[in-house]
């Protein structure tokens, strides 16, 4: 069947930079997890403005120059750090954080082969969430069953699945009836900051 022209459909980058907006604030420390072409990381810091800190990571150097050449052009300044988004807490106070986006899988026209891994991303999420303030939040786009398979989706949705609703308030946004492996996006908002399993016992 041949598709009518119309309008652009929406998509999951459309809804995380909705969520974006609606979320960050002027003077927020936000952190784009995966810098890519720099999209993500012109858009933060575009809503932090002048007050606010935008850090942003890729484990490729390609995908740093492209988002240091973004961001010249529109006049923004981040900082751009060459490593893994699994170091984040080297990077920030915990408690301190508005916003962390991920968007996962690879470097758009860029090789392919080089995508983010379950091992990392789960270790990421997690430092990230408690790098977040309490009302901060996590904006993820799920890419799957390219080159990089199933295995980081899986792992993705098993670590949001299990975590705490007294604290966590997790929405997966999916499209049921868009054929071949549909990206997923997920917002994650920190309630409350999480209380340790010895803390409660007290
Ligand atoms: C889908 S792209 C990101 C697109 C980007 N947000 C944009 O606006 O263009 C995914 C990026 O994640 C990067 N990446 C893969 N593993 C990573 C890791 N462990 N830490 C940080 N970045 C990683 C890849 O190099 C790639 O550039």
């Amino acid at each position: 069947m041949t598709k009518q022209k119309g309008k652009r459909q929406l998509g999951v980058l459309d809804l995380s930079h909705d969520f974006l907006r609606r979320h960050v604030q002027s003077g927020d420390l936000c952190i784009d997890a995966t810098a890519g072409r720099g999209f993500d990381t012109v858009l933060l810091c575009e809503l932090v403005g002048e007050s606010g800190n935008v850090l942003a990571f890729d484990i490729q150097q390609e995908a740093l120059d492209s988002t240091a050449e973004r961001l010249a052009q529109a006049g923004y300044r981040a900082e751009l750090h060459l490593d893994s988004h699994a170091n984040l807490e080297q990077y920030a106070e915990a408690g301190t954080v508005s916003c962390i986006v991920f968007n996962f899988g690879w470097l758009p026209k860029g090789n392919h082969e080089i995508f983010t891994l379950a091992e990392s991303s789960i270790a990421a999420l997690d430092a990230g969430l408690r790098l977040l303030k309490v009302g901060g939040a996590l904006s993820l786009c799920v890419y799957y069953g390219g080159a990089n398979g199933f295995t980081e989706r899986d792992a993705l949705l098993a670590f949001l699945r299990s975590l705490d609703s007294r604290y966590y308030t997790v929405l997966q946004c999916q499209f049921p009836n868009r054929t071949g492996c549909p990206p997923f996006a997920v917002f994650v908002t920190k309630d409350a900051e999480p209380i340790s399993e010895k803390e409660s016992a007290r």
